[in-house]
């Protein structure tokens, strides 16, 4: 018989509750990005951001053109803690993001939507401060049509989708001179750097990679992805890409880890490629990790405190791939800045890691013997125990965002590549040490050959060394 236990309802004070949600992490670009995640979430393809700067009347709309809600869905998206099923590849987690974003930049939050499938009529419900304070009452104010400016209505006419509006950025401007040319000028700079966060973290997006192709701008800027890996450079190298298991408070999950070398400065196209690809904090800040989430960037660059920066690892970058499945894993926050690599596979990622920033510190040294694209590696004499004719052929890159079908843990190298032995020697034909062949090799393999490969060639160079003492 299940006990009655006498209860008392304790309802948190909305006036102290909200205030210390607005500390929750984020910064203005973050807590914009937190906003266009609900967006791709609602299948919006296109999603403009304009920032107004009008003193103390400025204002931030994020305007989006995907299903939108019912009012009674709209109420929900508006309740802290919004109740949902979230699915495996959701973006939101928390039921927050929407409040406790907005609400960490403005003073009022107006949210307007329209949606397919109900008549078609706008609704909208805001969140303001003011009200709260003095009500201290979990309210949130209901809008008609009719009390709704053209500014908030406008991105809405005739289609659904959802507008975010931000009002009294007492956080964005400051409140001491909101007038004034500083403010206006670090309104202007905070444009610039949300350009930049947001066509990277949604790079996958906006490239098309995730699904349908999502289309920003940023005061009618269109904002350009900005792709880590440098992919469209044909000196970049995409090396084998492994399959982590991790099992973690009963769930199972495989996280994706994508080694990247990108190309020597001299190799890059132009210089202006060389410095496109540095990326917002320049490239010694730029490599190591690149944690997705559902295919959205969480954190970028640094290397989970597995080991420092340094200059000569520079150029190399790893995607490493997650699903929200294991999000207590990965112990990601609430404004998703950050996340922690779970310390059951940290052994395995630094296995992982040592050939990828020994191909990393050559290709910096340009000292690599391994295949460039498009090289072909000739004739190889007194090597009787390697196969024949040793052959990886890829047509072209590893598809960023194509789901991978089999459980094999490797993708093909992608240089077209040929190892060849026997045959006779004609004048452009050179002889590789082994040193340079085993690289060749650890370049051709997966990750779980390399210590065989390096075995091989242990006892390969001590034999040699052993007939050359017998000669
Ligand atoms: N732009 C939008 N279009 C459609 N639905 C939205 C939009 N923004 C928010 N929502 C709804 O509001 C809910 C709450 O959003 P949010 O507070 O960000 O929490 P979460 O994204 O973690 O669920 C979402 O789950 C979604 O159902
Ligand atoms: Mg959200």
């Amino acid at each position: 018989m299940p006990q009655t236990v006498e209860v008392d309802e304790v309802i948190p004070s909305a006036r102290r509750l909200i205030k210390s949600l607005r500390d929750v992490g984020y910064n203005f670009t973050t807590a914009v990005a937190d906003i266009v995640d609900n967006s791709i979430e609602a299948e919006a393809t296109q999603i403009d951001i304009r920032v107004e700067f009008d003193g103390e009347d400025s204002w931030v709309r994020i305007a989006d053109n995907g299903r939108g809600m019912t009012e009674e869905e709209l109420l929900e998206a508006m309740r802290y803690g919004s109740e949902r099923e979230y699915s495996e590849e959701n973006l939101g987690k928390f039921g927050l993001g929407l409040k406790t974003a907005s609400l960490s930049q403005c003073r009022r939050l107006t949210v307007a939507s329209r949606n397919n499938s109900s008549s078609m009529n706008l609704v909208a419900r805001c969140w303001d401060l003011e009200h709260i304070e003095r009500e201290n009452r979990w309210e949130v104010i209901r809008l008609n049509g009719t009390e709704l400016e053209p500014g908030i209505t406008e991105p809405l006419r005739g289609n659904a989708g959802t507008v975010v509006l931000w009002e009294r950025l007492d956080r964005i401007l400051g409140y001491k001179h909101p007038y004034g040319e500083p403010a206006r000028k670090r309104l202007l700079t905070m444009c610039r750097e949300l350009e930049e966060h947001l066509g990277m973290v949604f790079h996958r997006f906006l490239m098309g990679v995730e699904g349908s192709r999502v289309r920003m701008t940023v005061n009618d800027n269109e904002v350009q992805p900005w792709d880590p890996f440098a992919l469209n450079e044909p000196e970049t190298r995409v090396l084998p890409r492994t399959e982590i298991q991790l099992e973690y408070a009963g769930i199972r999950g495989t996280i994706l880890f994508e080694p990247y070398i990108l190309p020597h400065k001299d190799d890059f196209t132009s210089p202006d490629a060389f410095k496109q690809a540095s990326g917002p904090n320049n490239w010694n800040q730029q490599q190591g990790f690149y944690i997705y989430r559902a295919g959205r960037l969480v954190q970028s660059g640094g290397w989970c405190r597995l080991r420092t920066l340094d200059e000569h690892t520079k150029l190399a970058r790893i995607a490493l791939r997650f699903s929200p499945a294991l999000d207590e894993a990965f112990k990601i926050n609430v404004a998703k800045m950050h996340v922690q690599l779970p310390g059951q596979i940290k052994e395995e990622v630094k296995k992982l890691l040592e050939p990828t920033l020994k191909i990393a510190q050559e290709t910096y040294r340009r000292t690599s013997s391994t295949p460039r694209p498009g090289q072909v590696y000739r004739p190889l004499q007194n090597a009787g125990s390697l196969p024949r004719e040793i052959r990886a052929v890829n047509s072209g890159r590893s598809t960023p965002g194509m789901p991978i079908k089999t459980t094999s843990s490797v993708i093909p190298v992608p240089q077209q590549v040929e190892v060849q032995t026997g045959g006779s020697r004609t004048s452009g034909d050179r002889y590789w040490t082994l040193d340079e062949l085993n690289e060749i090799l650890i370049s051709l393999a997966e990750p779980e050959e390399f210590p065989i490969i390096e075995g091989v060639f242990e006892r390969l160079r001590s034999s040699l060394n052993t007939s050359r003492d017998e000669r």
